[in-house]
C-alpha cells in the first residue's frame, strides 16, 4: 500500500512565461495528512486501473496510468501493474492529487518491479508527466523552480490545524496560468521571506508571507473562492490562501477548537471540507508491503 499526500502552496509566483508555454515559478510547498491510498498488484504484462472515485479517468489518462506506462518504457521492464485508486484528495483541487498518486505509482512500481531507481531517477520521469510529480515522489517541503521540476529541500513547518475546502467544482491548471498576465503582477509574494520563515519554524511569519499570483486569476474566474477566502478570514483563520490553480482554499491555524468551528461552519457552503494536520514530511506509510496477485 501506498500513498499519495496532498501539497499546499505557501508561496506561488511567476516571473515569466518561457518561450516552451510554461511559466517559469518560484513556489514554497509543503504536504499535509489528507491522502490517496494506492494498491499496487503484479500482473503478467499490461497496466490496468481502477479508482474507487468516479471522477478520475480509469485509463491512460490518469496520470497514475502513465506514470507506470513510462517507468516500464525508460526501464524496459517487462512486468505489468494493477493500480487501486481510493480517492480521498479532492480531483481538479489545486492539491495535487493526481501528481501524487503518479508519483506513489513511480515509487511502488521501483519496488514492486525490482528497478532500484532512486529518488532523483523517479522525479526525473516524474517531470515527464506533470510539473507537481517531482515534488511529490520527495512529498517533504521545497522550494519549487522551474516548471515546479527543481526542488530545494527545506525543514517542515512548524506543525498547525490546515483546514481545506474545496467549492464545488473544479478548475483547470491550463485555462488558470492562460489568463495570467505575467507583466500585470503587482503583488508578488515574498518568496525568500516565506524561506526564513519556514527555516526559523516562524508561524508567524509563514501566515505574513503566505502569497499565490494565480489566486486573484481564479477568483475572477469563480467569485465563490472569494468569499470562501473571506468566510474563512471571518471564522478566525490565523491566515488563509488559495492553493496551487484552485479551487481549494485552506486556512491555517493553531487552535483545534477553532479548526472544528471552521469545518462546521463551512459545511452548508462547499461540500469537501477537511481539518487535518500540516506535514512538511513523507509520511512513510505502515503498511508499506506490495501484495501479488
Ligand atoms: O505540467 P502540468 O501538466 O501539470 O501543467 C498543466 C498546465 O499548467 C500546463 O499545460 C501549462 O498550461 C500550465 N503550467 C504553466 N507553467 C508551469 C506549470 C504549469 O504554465 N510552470
Amino acid at each position: 500500500m501506498r500513498e499519495g499526500t496532498s501539497k499546499i502552496n505557501l508561496t506561488l509566483d511567476a516571473l515569466f512565461k518561457r518561450p516552451d508555454g510554461y511559466h517559469e515559478l518560484e513556489m514554497v510547498m509543503t504536504t499535509v495528512d489528507l491522502f490517496d491510498r494506492i494498491d499496487l498488484y503484479q500482473t503478467n504484462k499490461s497496466i490496468t486501473l481502477e479508482s474507487s472515485s468516479g471522477l478520475v479517468p480509469q485509463d491512460e489518462r490518469n496520470l497514475a496510468f502513465r506514470a507506470a506506462a513510462l517507468l516500464k518504457e525508460k526501464t524496459g521492464c517487462d512486468k505489468g501493474v494493477h493500480i487501486y485508486i481510493d480517492k480521498r484528495i479532492p480531483v481538479a483541487a489545486g492539491l495535487a492529487g493526481g501528481s501524487s498518486d503518479a508519483a506513489a505509482t513511480l515509487r511502488g512500481c521501483n519496488r514492486l518491479w525490482g528497478l532500484g531507481l532512486s529518488d532523483a531517477e523517479l522525479a526525473e520521469i516524474g517531470a515527464e508527466i506533470g510539473s507537481d510529480v517531482p515534488f511529490c515522489v520527495y512529498s517533504n517541503t521545497a522550494l519549487a523552480q522551474g516548471r515546479g521540476e527543481v526542488l530545494t529541500a527545506l525543514p517542515a513547518p512548524p506543525t498547525c490545524w490546515v483546514v481545506l475546502a474545496k467549492p464545488n467544482h473544479g478548475v483547470s491548471t491550463a485555462d488558470v496560468f492562460g489568463k495570467l498576465r505575467v507583466h500585470a503582477i503587482t503583488d508578488h509574494p515574498q518568496t525568500s521571506r516565506m524561506i526564513e520563515a519556514v527555516k526559523k519554524r516562524d508561524y508567524e511569519g509563514i501566515i505574513r508571507h503566505l502569497g499565490n499570483v494565480l489566486e486573484p486569476v481564479t477568483m475572477d474566474m469563480h467569485e465563490d473562492v472569494r468569499q470562501l477566502k473571506e468566510r474563512m478570514l471571518r471564522f478566525g483563520a490565523d491566515g488563509v490562501l488559495m492553493s496551487g490553480s484552485g479551487p481549494t482554499v485552506f486556512a491555517l491555524v493553531k487552535q483545534e477548537s477553532r479548526a472544528v468551528r471552521m469545518v462546521n461552519s463551512l459545511r452548508g457552503f462547499c461540500q469537501q471540507v477537511f481539518a487535518v494536520r500540516m506535514l512538511g514530511v513523507r509520511r512513510e506509510s505502515v503498511l508499506d508491503d506490495v501484495r501479488t496477485k
